[in-house]
């Protein structure tokens, strides 16, 4: 039975049992920045569990892609060196939200198993928490499973619950003893059965898990009673399909034969074995799968997952021989074997290939020093008999040649070798510590302070009293700055904002015996504001009163491009689609910048819908709402969240228009506020990431005004209406080209004609006619017609003739057939390109080349007889 069979037979099982078929998650779990990736079927539903959200059913059934790397669950290490370990994996699971519990969920699996399956019981084993007398009992005297095959798991990690057949989904969250269902692949294959010292073999190989969903562990580790005792249960696809395709290798099944014959096919590797075969199969399936959700390879997060995953599979295609861009090429086959069942890699298919492949170039322009590196170490280590590998080594290839850590460990691993990671860890820290000390970081943070934190007015007024708690000049504590001093101030309370979620901190001034001018502010700790500044008159003390006043005009610019920022990015969202994700984003008074998550340019036509998307929002002018709740309300809410971003225990979300986001800026008060949104510059700032800017309010008449004038000016000047304008344009632009043409057409004639005279300039080198010239403004027709006329005119002759054009040489050379044997028109071609940055190739008797260099050329022609001496 096929894989894609075995998951339609699956999903029809438990539909005919009353279960909503419900479509797989995004990889990437919006809402929840505590998964890296989704790492299981019952992610999607953690809130239904914890009886936060309610669904129309109350029992489902999914196939739900999942991604065990990086995170808590991560398997990346161990894909290629077993049989079943995946960072990409499908699982097929069914739930019950307060509905049917263990009896059913029991008997379910069994039926399918065994009926619908059809695998001989004897072949299979469970598994049940030592405690769970209840499952055993149902194991054993209604399905009838004989007690020798029923294996008690109690705690087996140390600790209370800590145990294989207790499952949690990560330190929080729902949880619950679990019944685990094995199959014996026999004899043949060497291990162990559940819970005996030799379990991890390949022979009883875990198949599906259930999940009794009863509790919800805090964060202090305290379990509470989830509202209604659930069932989340998760079979992986790859392993039932090994089963059920008499396999004993997941890699063995259907699927991942296509996909490894079609990396052998990329490789050129005849070894069907090899387990670099294995990693590229796996790899492929996760990279297509996590590009398609919108992850982009990155140096952090989950982009940095993704370039580990795709680092690692590069370096076992250059381990089978692969020197340039393969992997990407693996895209096709995968939408072959998934994309009926997951449509969205197919929609997808040439952006992932698109990101795969830059990503790949990239690598490729680096890997082949690394490896050098790496391989050198590795032969010195083998010498002195040391296994160690060095941390600072590791660290180099890194920092220097892109190789992720684990790509070095897997090396390593290959040799028998472990890496010394603690003395990686430490090269990281110690640049990390210099490149802060190098002030590449804005650091405000590292000024010292213990005092009370700051109050922020600034949502409600932009002007406020404060008093003075700590100021700073040159980084260190002072008690006064006086008049010229830059310095730092601390107040109690105040209205400027601090720069934080992309958010610009504001301007302004702080009055009161003196006058500091506020040039910036930023934090010194999460709630300790510094503003930054210039004394312009009087002396400014500790304990002094201050009137602060934010600057009003920048600030009511920043809250526009703030708030069209967030319209902005659900515009994108609804043009371009699901998988744009904010990579990051600067509002000050005079822009709104936002980068996200995309492979191609925006056309004008996607452009102008994003504009028309949020000026119909901006004249809907409905008011803004923020709230400030706790993170899991918050979740709740759907509003969207950024991982990696730390968020407190409260967060504020915020809705405009029709967006909803978590966000902790200052914006307007009704859409409205933000007058006109105008798109001016969409361009690509890395692989994969594209950046908007926009401007907003009076920025954007300006803007508008401004090139109006333009337009205005160039209408003038053609003495034409500015509608005229692109026509006239056109026009000049015809009439220039067919200058341009002429021009070509006379210089090159006047080149030709310069044929005659050059014959008198061939110089005899035993007694061949060897001539190396110059023929200004020739195009090289001309430097092709002039060459076969003197050919004819000079008998045995060897010839180069160059021209120049702005920075373009042309070069040619002739060879009379006679001279052939000995001198060639390539290589005589190359030895002046190579002078004038170029190079070429051709006949024997003819070549051309290029070059960039034309100050180069006289000199270079001027070495043509030497070289041709020592040729004949
Ligand atoms: N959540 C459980 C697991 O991942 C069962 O689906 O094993």
């Amino acid at each position: 039975m096929k894989s894609a069979e075995i998951r339609q037979k699956y999903l029809q099982f438990f539909a005919s049992k009353g279960h909503q078929i419900v479509p797989s998650s995004s990889l990437v779990p919006h809402g929840d920045p505590t998964l890296l990736f989704t790492n299981a079927g019952m992610n999607q539903f953690k809130d239904v569990f914890l009886g936060f959200d309610k669904r129309p059913y109350s029992r489902a059934t999914t196939a739900q892609k999942c991604v065990r790397a990086g995170g808590k669950h991560n398997d990346l290490e161990n894909v290629g060196y077993t049989a079943r370990h995946h960072t990409f994996f499908e699982m097929l699971g069914n739930f019950s939200f307060g509905d049917y519990f263990k009896h059913d969920a029991i008997h379910y699996a069994w039926e399918l198993l065994t009926q619908v399956f059809k695998l001989a019981p004897e072949k299979l084993w469970v598994t049940v928490y030592a405690a769970d007398d209840e499952a055993y009992k149902i194991w054993n005297e209604e399905v009838g499973v004989p007690a020798e095959r029923i294996v008690r798991i109690g705690d087996n990690k140390g600790a209370p619950y800590a145990s294989d057949n207790f499952w949690m989904m990560g330190d929080t969250g729902p949880c619950g003893p679990c019944t685990e269902i094995f199959y014996d692949h026999g004899e043949d294959i060497a291990g162990g059965p559940p819970g005996s010292p030799d379990e991890d073999g390949d022979r009883y190989i875990e198949i599906w898990n259930n999940v009794f969903m009863q509790f919800n562990r805090d964060e202090a580790g305290v379990m509470h009673p989830l509202p209604k005792p659930s069932v989340d249960t998760g079979m992986g696809l790859e392993r039932i399909s090994a089963v059920l395709q008499g396999v004993h290798s997941n890699y063995d099944i259907d699927l991942f034969q296509n996909l490894i014959r079609a990396a052998a096919r990329e490789t050129s590797d005849s070894d069907m074995e090899s387990p670099s075969l294995k990693v590229l199969a796996d790899h492929i399936r996760a990279c297509t799968f996590l590009v398609s959700d919108g992850v982009i390879p990155s140096n952090e997060g989950r982009g940095y997952v993704l370039r580990r995953i795709i680092r690692r599979a590069i370096r076992h295609g250059y381990k089978l021989g692969a020197r340039q861009a393969f992997f990407y090429r693996l895209v096709p086959d995968v939408v072959k074997e998934m994309g009926e069942a997951y449509p969205d890699i197919k929609t997808g298919q040439d952006r992932i290939a698109q990101v795969l492949r830059t990503e790949e170039e990239r690598f490729f322009e680096t890997i082949e020093h690394g490896m050098g590196i790496l391989e050198g170490e590795l032969a010195a280590m083998a010498q002195s008999g040391n296994t160690v590998f060095n941390g600072e080594t590791a660290f180099k290839l890194h920092d220097t040649y892109g190789f992720p850590l684990d790509l070095t460990a897997d090396v390593c691993r290959e040799r028998n070798v472990t890496v010394d990671e603690a003395a990686f860890d430490a090269a990281m820290a110690r640049q990390k510590e210099q490149a802060r000390a190098a002030g590449k970081f804005k650091m405000a943070l590292a000024l010292e302070y213990n005092g009370p934190e700051t109050t922020f007015h600034g949502y409600d007024t932009l002007n406020c009293q404060g008093t003075v708690y700590a100021l700073y000049k040159d980084g260190a504590p002072v008690t006064q700055l006086n008049e010229g001093d830059l310095g730092v101030v601390v107040l109690d309370n105040t209205p400027f904002y601090a720069e934080s979620g992309g958010q610009v901190g504001d301007q302004g001034v702080l009055q009161g015996a003196a006058l500091f001018q506020v040039e910036d502010t930023l934090k010194i700790q999460a709630k300790v504001f510094g503003h930054h500044g210039v004394v312009k008159t009087g002396t400014l003390k500790v304990g002094d009163n201050v009137t602060a006043k934010v600057d009003t005009e920048i600030r009511a610019r920043t809250r526009r491009n703030h708030s069209a920022t967030h319209l902005m990015h659900k515009a994108l969202r609804e043009v371009l689609g699901g998988h744009v994700q904010q990579k990051g984003s600067q509002v000050d008074g005079d822009k709104a910048r936002f980068d996200f998550a995309h492979n191609s340019p925006l056309s004008a036509e996607e452009i102008t819908r994003v504009e028309a998307l949020v000026n119909g929002q901006i004249l809907q002018n409905t008011a803004t709402q923020t709230r400030v709740m706790s993170i899991e309300e918050a979740q709740e809410t759907g509003a969207m969240m950024l991982f990696g971003e730390k968020y407190g225990a409260t967060v504020r979300v915020l809705d405009i228009g029709n967006s909803r986001e978590f966000c902790g800026g200052t914006h307007v008060t009704r859409t409205g506020d933000i007058g006109l949104f105008k798109i001016v510059a969409e361009t690509g700032v890395a692989a994969g990431v594209r950046r908007i800017e926009a401007v907003t309010g009076d920025n954007a008449l300006a803007l508008i005004q401004q090139q109006q004038d333009v337009l205005a000016q160039a209408a003038a000047a053609f003495k034409a209406p500015v509608g005229e304008v692109p026509a006239k344009i056109a026009q000049l632009q015809d009439h220039m080209k067919a200058l341009e043409k002429e021009l070509a057409k006379l210089k090159s004639k006047l080149a030709a004609s310069q044929g005659d005279d050059l014959l008198a300039q061939a110089t005899k080198i035993k007694d061949v006619a060897v001539l190396a010239t110059l023929l200004e403004g020739a195009d090289v027709p001309t430097l092709r017609e002039t060459l076969d006329k003197l050919k004819d005119k000079l008998g045995s002759a060897i010839i180069v003739l160059g021209s120049a054009n702005g920075d373009k040489v042309s070069l040619i050379a002739g060879v009379t057939a006679d001279l052939t044997g000995k001198v060639k028109a390539g290589e005589l071609v190359n030895f002046v390109a190579q002078q004038v940055g170029g190079k070429g190739g051709g006949r024997p008797d003819m070549a051309q080349a290029g070059g960039t260099q034309p100050k180069n050329l006289p000199a270079a022609l001027q070495g043509v007889g030497a070289w041709v001496e020592g040729k004949l």
